[in-house]
């Protein structure tokens, strides 16, 4: 799989460290399919869930913040991640830690790390680097713009 490289750091300590740890989790399930260990995928699906609810509300947070243009595709791309890892849950309980049901994770941790951090996290970053990307809350109430 994917690391998380220097050039996917954002510059936001909050986002960043989420991703490390995203970046972290895929590692460890990568390494135990591969090695053929016994892994909790139920709990792992369940931690996903979490995690996704707690790190999209933050990155999506800071695209109000910044006036990210970007941001209601983004966000459909959260929402779309949230809708088939929710899928995965029945897929478990008929398939279990099948090979199909593997796959179905993989592919959908393949999906999360090489189409959205890597390409659509790394456009904010893009933004976030361009001049005039102080969030809006730190600046006059006059030019203060708020999101959905
Ligand atoms: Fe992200
Ligand atoms: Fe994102």
């Amino acid at each position: 799989m994917l690391d998380l490289e220097p050039s996917l750091v954002i510059g936001v300590p909050e986002i960043d460290a989420q991703h490390k740890v995203l970046f972290e989790e895929v590692a460890s399930f990568e390494a135990a399919v591969n090695a053929h260990l016994p892994y909790r995928f139920r709990e792992f699906l369940t931690y996903l869930q979490m995690y996704a609810r707690t790190h999209f509300e933050a990155e999506e947070r800071l695209m109000r913040d910044v006036g990210y243009p970007l941001l209601a595709a983004h966000i459909h791309e959260h929402s779309d991640f949230k809708r088939r890892l929710q899928s995965l849950v029945p897929k478990w309980e008929v398939e279990s830690d099948s090979p199909a049901f593997v796959l179905a994770v993989h592919g959908l941790l393949h999906f999360w790390l090489a189409d959205h951090v890597t390409v659509s996290d790394k456009r904010l970053q893009a933004f976030l680097r361009t001049a005039d990307s102080t969030p809006l809350s730190d600046k006059p109430s006059t030019t203060r713009r708020r999101g959905r």
